[in-house]
């Protein structure tokens, strides 16, 4: 018996063994067998990457949890990743997630026809009528928040006030629902939601203890439950995106179990990223009182010529500073994978002129957030938070970056980049721009405590997407006399 196991182990070390050759970028494997650097990498992926990338310069395989991953951290080459989909497949965001957790991998010719259908409903016409639908949600959401007449201020945590309010009225307007209708009721879906999003990184990571995975369980069984008629009749509230995706699931043969979820991975990719960016941009703009003042002066000369509550529906609004102010805190809190799975041997050219060669079976990841986001090269005081950043002297949005004396074509990438880049993103802006300006125009906010600092990052949420912070921002606020209800 312990010969067949000692020989079994031998035939998968030997198997699995792996070494470097000449043109492979540099290879560590890490001490543990098998999992090699998945605990640091999973503790603490920033720290972990800017480790390997001092000891191994800006491409570097590394073994996680049996698979090689190639780290690629120069942007200059970033396009020999994003713009080749003969030898890469495209991992897609809210895919990976959905093959971690729950073992199922739609086909691919489906993500293709995916992708063009939301791009249509994201865009255009389509755009406008869910900028106004979201727009009248966030104001009865926000009315709701703050009783009739109400004087006295009301205390609340930043993080809670922003997700809270930006996931409901996301999921009103895309999934359908009605506030204070029990079946789906938004409150209920984001209690469960904060829930599975608290545990998701667990999940990803096959880390989950005894007890949360009968709370991860329990959780996601809820949830189905709750999203089991959004977008499955046209007029059931939801919008015509949800129901034309679950069309398509339904044309593709999904099962019932497929379907589910993949709707519940669509509800994490739609409102996972909206509520934490508020957060840190409105956290970012209360610490920073010059910010804040300039935005609010950028604002108040919309207001001045507009009547109604929400101006910036209607018609696109020139907001520079407001532009520049929330680029700069995606710059500093977005950070997502750009993952590609090596379909087909490639070599890689470096914009160095180096070559490499990426090994069929390996998976490529790109971390923007180490460069160029955080890069001291790029950024001056990288860590600091600079609200006219990405603006020129005479106020016109600024696009010029440089690396080792030549011009990025990729400074920031919260969206991702190329085809498989976010399709909501316009959507996205759009809210946030219209979140910031109600709550700024029509309230007073502030810190409880004047100085009080931003809270830490969450280590464990990188490479997810949008950062969450440890603990939360406590603020308070009201409504402004001259817009009571
Ligand atoms: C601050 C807000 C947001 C950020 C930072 C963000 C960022 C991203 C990123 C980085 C990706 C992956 C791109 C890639 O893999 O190359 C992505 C994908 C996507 N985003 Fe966004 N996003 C945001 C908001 C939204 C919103 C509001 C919607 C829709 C209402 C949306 C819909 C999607 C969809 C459908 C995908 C594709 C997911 C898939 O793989 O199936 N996003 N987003």
């Amino acid at each position: 018996m312990i010969w067949t196991v000692l020989l079994l182990v031998l035939l998968y070390v030997l198997a699995t063994h792996r070494s470097r050759s000449k043109n492979d970028p540099p290879l560590d494997k890490g001490l543990i067998p098998w999992l090699g650097h998945a605990l640091e990498f999973g503790k603490d992926a920033f720290k972990f990457l800017n480790r390997m990338k001092l000891k191994h310069g800006d491409i570097f395989t590394v073994r996680v949890a049996g698979h090689y991953v190639t780290v690629l951290l120069d942007p200059h080459s970033y396009d020999e990743v994003i713009n080749d989909s003969d030898s890469l497949d495209f991992a897609r965001y809210a895919q990976v997630l959905m093959e971690r957790i729950f073992r199922l991998r739609l086909p691919h010719h489906q993500s293709n026809k995916e992708k063009a259908m939301m791009k249509k409903h994201f865009t255009g016409m389509n755009l406008a009528a869910l900028n106004s639908t979201m727009s009248r949600h966030l104001l009865a959401l926000l009315k709701a928040e703050t009783p009739q007449n109400q004087k006295h201020w009301k205390d609340e945590g930043l993080f809670n006030f922003s997700y809270g309010l930006l996931f409901k009225a996301g999921y009103l307007t895309l999934f359908g629902g009605e506030q204070n209708n029990n079946g789906s009721d938004p409150s209920r879906v984001y209690e469960e939601y904060k829930k599975f999003d608290g545990l998701l990184t667990k999940m990803a990571r096959g880390t989950l203890k005894t007890d949360e995975k009968r709370t991860a369980h329990r959780v996601q069984q809820r949830l189905w439950e709750l999203l089991a008629p959004a977008g499955l009749t046209e007029d059931d509230g939801s919008s015509p995106w949800l129901h034309g995706y679950r069309q398509l699931l339904q044309e593709e043969g999904a099962d019932d179990d497929t379907q589910k979820k993949a709707v519940l991975m669509q509800l994490w990719a739609t409102q996972g990223n909206v509520g934490p960016a508020v957060f840190w941009l409105l956290g970012y703009l209360l610490t920073n009182p010059e910010a804040l003042t300039a935005v609010r002066w950028e604002f108040s000369h919309i207001s001045q010529v507009e009547t109604s509550d929400t101006p910036l529906v209607d018609r696109p609004v020139n907001t520079p500073v407001f532009d520049s102010a929330l680029e700069e805190t995606l710059r500093l809190t977005a950070a997502p994978f750009i993952t590609r799975e090596v379909v087909q041997e490639k070599t890689l050219h470096m914009a160095d002129g180096q070559e490499y060669l990426l090994r069929k079976g390996d998976r490529v990841c790109l971390f923007p957030f180490t460069s160029p986001q955080m890069d001291p090269e790029i950024y001056h005081e990288p860590q600091k938070y600079k609200y006219d950043r990405f603006l020129n002297e005479d106020g016109s949005a600024k696009k010029d970056f440089y690396k080792g004396g030549r011009p990025l074509k990729y400074y920031t990438m919260p969206w991702g980049a190329g085809t498989n880049g976010c399709v909501g993103k316009q959507f996205a802006i759009d809210t946030i721009r219209q979140f910031v300006y109600l709550v700024l125009t029509h309230y007073d906010l502030q810190l409880c405590d004047p100085h009080a600092p931003m809270p830490e990052v969450n280590a464990n949420r990188y490479g997810f997407g949008m950062l969450q912070p440890e603990g939360d921002l406590l603020v308070r606020y009201k409504l402004r006399s001259t817009h009571q209800h």
